[in-house]
């Protein structure tokens, strides 16, 4: 995988609703794996629920992980009762927020323009961005997948975006928790796409910038879909909540 390294490779782990105070020994077992493998490989992060952030920190010190938020709010503080801002999770500990994933879009109705917001929130609170864009199955078969993924990242990116402030998970929400996953064509494609846009949002700093796949990776083919051009890591949901089989896609990236 030589070929990767203008980009240091990340693998995020979303562990979307789930996690309790118990499982900060996943958290230890994982930091033991990553001891196997050079620091470079690749930027490990791990996005627990908001109420393990601050649990977390001290487990997390001294080691490769990072720790990231799933959402966060657009507004720095207010009256938004049971909300989180972005800032709020940064002094948790959050180092990544990520925004605009396909479950809050849906299940929460929310807007490129409000995750465009979100976004920029997170930049502001000097978190790294992860803004997930990707196209339903019904939009797939319509041949409308780039013009959607296009949609959305156009929409989705604040204009104080930064190369260095932004990562971009490419996720189809057909492929998200189905144990389906699209032809390493159908990743290829989209991610070069995306690479062009970022090339016209951002000029030659385009190059730098991550962009991760999504969707039901696991160890079995972490391998195959994190060696597809442009894909710099992966954005992994079920399989990321256990520190066994995170490390089977991470040490795709090699290990001692
Ligand atoms: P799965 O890896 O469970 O398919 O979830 C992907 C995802 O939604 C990560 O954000």
């Amino acid at each position: 995988m030589a070929k990767k390294k203008t980009r240091t490779p990340i693998v995020a782990g979303n562990w979307k609703m789930n996690g309790l105070m118990s499982s900060k020994s996943e958290l230890k077992t994982l930091a033991k794996h990553l001891k196997k493998q050079s620091k470079s490989a690749c930027d490990v992060v791990i996005c627990p629920p908001a109420t393990l952030l601050k649990a977390f920190q001290s487990d997390v010190k001294g080691t490769r992980i990072k720790l990231g938020a799933q959402d966060c709010h657009q507004n720095q503080s207010g009256a938004h009762t049971g909300d989180v801002s972005a800032q709020m999770l940064a002094d948790a500990g959050a180092k990544w927020i990520i925004v605009g994933h396909s479950e809050r879009r849906t299940d929460h109705k929310e807007t490129d323009a409000l995750v465009c917001a979100k976004a920029g929130a997170a930049i502001a609170a000097g978190c790294g961005v992860i803004i997930c864009v990707g196209e339903t199955e019904a939009q797939r078969d319509k041949k409308m997948t780039l013009r959607t993924v296009g949609r959305q990242l156009k929409n989705s990116m604040p204009e104080t975006a930064n190369a260095g402030d932004v990562v971009i998970a490419y996720e189809p929400v057909w492929a998200i928790g189905t144990g389906r996953t699209p032809t390493n064509e159908e990743i290829a494609e989209v991610h070069g796409f995306i690479r062009s846009k970022l090339f016209a949002r951002f000029g030659d700093e385009g190059k730098s910038v991550r962009i991760l796949y999504g969707g039901s990776v696991k160890p079995a083919n972490a391998r195959e879909i994190l060696a597809i051009e442009n894909v710099d890591g992966g954005l992994v949901g079920g399989a990321s909540l256990k520190a066994k089989d995170f490390w089977g896609i991470i040490k795709a990236y090699g290990a001692k």
